[in-house]
């Protein structure tokens, strides 16, 4: 018998983590798994752990208690760099990206922990050295161009608008080429157009690249209409999980968001 693993499988697995900040017990016994090739939404109220929980996932919290595994892997004790090496990606909710560095840089900066050689053999130009930085400038080449910014690569990320500085974050992580993309909130603050634009771009990296995202969203709309599984927080605990259409109707997901109960 031939089992195709490829499709469904478990990239990554949140096993009932904790995590309290002094009294306040951000994340209370959270399960979550991410499959490989799927979009799923992480939603819920503001405060609920949402980015508590994606900090879990790239290292930079230790839950007080839980386990993460990626790809079969006890992640758990390993740093935030080593996790973005074996290919977690995170985006980040607010604009983490240096203002001085210039578009092209910030992008580079991404591929650092993919670097072999270090920045000094690169400046002195041994020619192994300017070869890998030829492939490492090609590859944020390829990506300056799925995301339509070639105009501004030269710019220098302060004079950018927010919904920019979002797109050069996204091609910041994307020049690390992760196994899984973590999204937190990659659309505030943007206009329309700009949510529409990232929204195509979230897509075509999921069926094109074929990479499972992770995404934190508020704009219900936009999480209704892209994403393939649904799992609702609300203080620190999952409530809901399924398909959007499940999640629409689900009584629980509803009162958490009007706040009653
Ligand atoms: N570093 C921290 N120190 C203390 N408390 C924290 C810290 N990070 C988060 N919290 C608290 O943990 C809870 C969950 O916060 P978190 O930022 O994960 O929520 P969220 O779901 O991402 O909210 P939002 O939708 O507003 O971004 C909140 O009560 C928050 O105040
Ligand atoms: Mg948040």
């Amino acid at each position: 018998m031939v089992l195709n693993f490829a499709e469904n499988a478990v990239i990554l697995r949140v096993e009932d983590i904790y995590v309290a900040f002094g009294g306040v017990q951000a994340i209370e016994g959270v399960d979550f798994e991410v499959r490989q090739g799927e979009l799923s939404a992480i939603i819920g109220p503001n405060g609920a752990g949402k980015t508590t929980l994606l900090n879990c996932i790239n290292g930079f919290y230790k839950p007080q208690q839980g386990r993460i595994y990626f790809q079969g892997r006890d992640i758990s004790n390993l740093s935030p760099d080593k996790r973005a090496c074996l290919g977690i990606g995170r985006a980040f909710q607010g604009i983490q990206v240096y203002q001085n560095m210039t578009v092209l840089d910030t992008i580079m900066s991404g591929r650092h922990v993919l670097m072999k050689t270090n920045p000094v053999q690169a400046a002195i130009y041994w020619p192994w050295a300017h070869k890998e930085e030829v492939a490492h400038r090609k590859v944020a080449e390829d990506i300056i161009d799925f995301l339509e910014i070639e105009g501004i690569r030269k710019k220098i990320i302060g004079e950018l608008s927010y919904g920019l500085r979002k797109r050069v974050d996204l091609a910041r992580v994307l020049a690390l080429e992760p196994k899984v993309l973590i999204l937190d909130e990659p659309m505030a603050g943007m206009n329309l157009e700009e949510k529409e634009d990232i929204a195509r771009f979230i897509l075509d990296i999921q069926e094109f690249q074929g990479i499972p995202i992770v995404l934190v969203e508020h704009d219900m709309e936009v999480v209704m209409d892209i994403a393939q599984r649904v799992i609702v927080i609300d203080q620190g605990k999952v409530i809901a999980e399924g398909t959007p259409t499940e999640i629409r109707g689900n009584h629980a997901v509803i009162r958490a968001y009007l706040g009653e109960g």
